[in-house]
């Protein structure tokens, strides 16, 4: 197996990113070390270009980021831990794969309808090819499984159909690239806004309070939960009694998804009771839960030279790893090299 997964440096590191991906990248990396394989996870630099953006803020928030993954539980002996822009191969295989890629297939990226929104002539030629470039990301490894939240599905379909098509255009009836299987987990692959239970918790919704920072202290992550935007009913007693109270079933999803336990075994405790009740307890266990993190964070990130030896080797190792395939996808395509 060999897992793959990337985090853009656009800020902090927030609980969506923490509950649908990165926990998984923990549990993935410690797997492949009593089952073999390799872990390549990595901060996409490149990606944080497609958007309006201050480049000494990039800098420091690659450095921020590498930081609070390690303080995550990602071992750099362990996994493969590096930035997009020290592995100059994901910018190559990218414009190898911007020849199989469809005009058609991009336009249809709801990520790039977003993000892109009514502006379409003024975005960048970038935000319109990232799925491109996070394709070129997974399929330079040949990785097996991608660990992401419920946004990327998409671009990892787009992943395959891009390995699917280069594949039978040039494979000459060999696989260049192997197809990713998306690995989503069941109960947190999309945590909502605090303050709108219809979008997604984001790092860039312009309200703090609308996130959990892994970085928030305990202050500021029960004021965050008392004023997270709710209705007034007490809670239901079953999973089925949410439908229609977005704000209520992400709370109670937050929970069980930190409690490691499901939404009926959290409605079975707190079924009947008002969020009065729910709010503080819910603000205990996140900053239980995140508290540890907090502290190796606050440890490692001013620790420049660490974490730049430590991304530093990381380019390395991933370097060598992807060093065969891009040289088959040269060759596959006939240039001259
Ligand atoms: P990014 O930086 O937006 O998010 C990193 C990871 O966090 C997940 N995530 C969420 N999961 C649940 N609820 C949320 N509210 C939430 N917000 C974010 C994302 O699904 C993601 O797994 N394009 C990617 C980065 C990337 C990548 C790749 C990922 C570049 N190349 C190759 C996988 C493979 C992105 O912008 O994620």
């Amino acid at each position: 197996m060999r897992v793959v997964s990337g985090i853009q440096p656009t800020g902090n590191l927030h609980l969506g990113n923490y509950l649908g991906a990165i926990r998984n990248w923990v549990a993935m990396q410690d797997r492949m070390a009593s089952e073999g394989g390799e872990c390549l996870f990595f901060l996409a630099d490149l990606h944080a270009i497609s958007m309006p953006h201050d480049p000494a803020e990039l800098t420091a928030n690659t450095r921020e980021m590498a930081a609070a993954l390690i303080a995550c539980g990602i071992d750099s002996d362990k996994s493969i831990l590096f930035n997009q822009t020290q592995v100059p191969a994901h910018a190559q295989l990218q414009w190898l794969l911007n020849g199989t890629a469809r005009m058609g297939w991009l336009n249809r990226m709801t990520q790039w309808k977003d993000k892109a929104g009514k502006n379409r002539e003024g975005a960048s030629i970038a935000l319109f090819t990232y799925p491109v470039l996070q394709a070129a990301d997974v399929l330079l490894y040949q990785a097996t499984h991608v660990p992401v939240g419920d946004d990327q599905k998409q671009h990892l379909e787009l992943a395959r159909d891009i390995a699917q098509k280069f594949n039978s255009d040039f494979g000459k009836g060999e696989d260049i690239f192997t197809l990713p299987e998306p690995i989503i987990p069941a109960g947190a692959a999309r945590i909502m806004s605090l303050r709108n239970g219809a979008a997604k918790m984001s790092k860039s919704d312009p309200s703090d309070m609308s996130r959990i920072n892994l970085t928030d202290d305990a202050d500021t992550i029960m004021v965050k939960i008392r004023k997270a935007k709710t209705d007034a009913e007490p809670l239901p007693g079953d999973k089925d009694g949410l439908v229609g109270r977005p704000e209520a079933e992400n709370l109670v999803g937050i929970f069980a998804a930190l409690a490691g336990s499901d939404v009926n075994a959290v409605l079975a405790q707190f079924g009947g009771q008002g969020f009065g009740a729910f709010k503080p307890a819910l603000g205990e266990l996140l900053v239980a839960k995140l508290a540890p993190i907090n502290e190796r964070f606050n440890a490692l990130r001013n620790d420049t030279a660490a974490i730049d030896a430590a991304l530093r080797k990381g380019a390395e190792r991933a370097t060598a790893l992807a060093t065969p395939t891009l040289d088959a996808a040269y060759a596959a395509l006939g240039l001259l090299r």
